[in-house]
């Protein structure tokens, strides 16, 4: 348990170092203060992690990487993004103003899953100002990415839970 626990964290540090150090090289766009006039979001790349609890004592966990979407996709304009074994589905967002009232903009997500019948689709907001955050000098925070949470379920019955995060972007200024 505690090995397996210093094992992750110490496999997140090594990501979020890995993505910051990759980050260096667009700084131009992507400082930890871009402009805020003509802020165009051109695309995105989503990381998607899916926990279909009603799929066995432990539920069903995986993760994939979208492409980078353009915002304002028909549903029916995607290919498909299969979440390991447990879910698969179109994935569209566009862009719409704070729901925080303190970020730039948000980022409206649905993912069209499989796992969800007889319900709308899940779909969530995630502020977002163009940066990721950075690790304070007290630690990091285990929520660097951009991010947002919801579940669903298929029949009011399968809980399926959710987390959308932000892992790349460009952004015409
Ligand atoms: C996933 O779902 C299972 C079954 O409900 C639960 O035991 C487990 O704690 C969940 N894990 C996460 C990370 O949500
Ligand atoms: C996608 O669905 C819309 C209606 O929801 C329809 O007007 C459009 O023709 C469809 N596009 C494709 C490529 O199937
Ligand atoms: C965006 O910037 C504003 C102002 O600095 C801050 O209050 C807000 O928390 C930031 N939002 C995100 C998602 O980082
Ligand atoms: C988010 O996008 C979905 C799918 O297009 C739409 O149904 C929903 O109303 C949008 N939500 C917000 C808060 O704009």
């Amino acid at each position: 348990m505690g090995l397996r626990v210093i094992w992750m964290n110490t496999a997140y540090i090594i990501v979020n170092v890995f993505v910051l150090s990759v980050r260096g090289h667009g700084l131009e766009n992507k400082s930890a203060f871009p402009k805020t006039e003509n802020f165009k979001i051109t695309e995105i790349q989503f990381m998607i992690a899916v926990n279909a609890t009603w799929q066995g004592e432990h539920g069903c966990i995986a993760y994939a990487f979208t492409p980078a979407l353009p915002p304002g996709n028909k549903w029916n304009a995607t290919q498909p993004i299969k979440v390991g074994g447990c879910d698969k589905g179109p994935f569209i967002y566009n862009v719409i103003p704070p729901t925080d009232g303190k970020s730039k903009v948000s980022v409206n997500v649905t993912f069209f899953s499989s796992d969800v019948i007889d319900a709308e689709p899940p779909s969530c907001q995630i502020p977002f100002n163009g940066t990721f955050l950075l690790p304070s000098p007290d630690g990091y925070d285990d929520e660097l990415l951009p991010n947002c949470f919801v579940q669903d379920s298929r029949e009011g019955d399968h809980l399926t839970y959710f987390w959308f995060k932000i892992f790349d972007w460009k952004i015409q200024e």
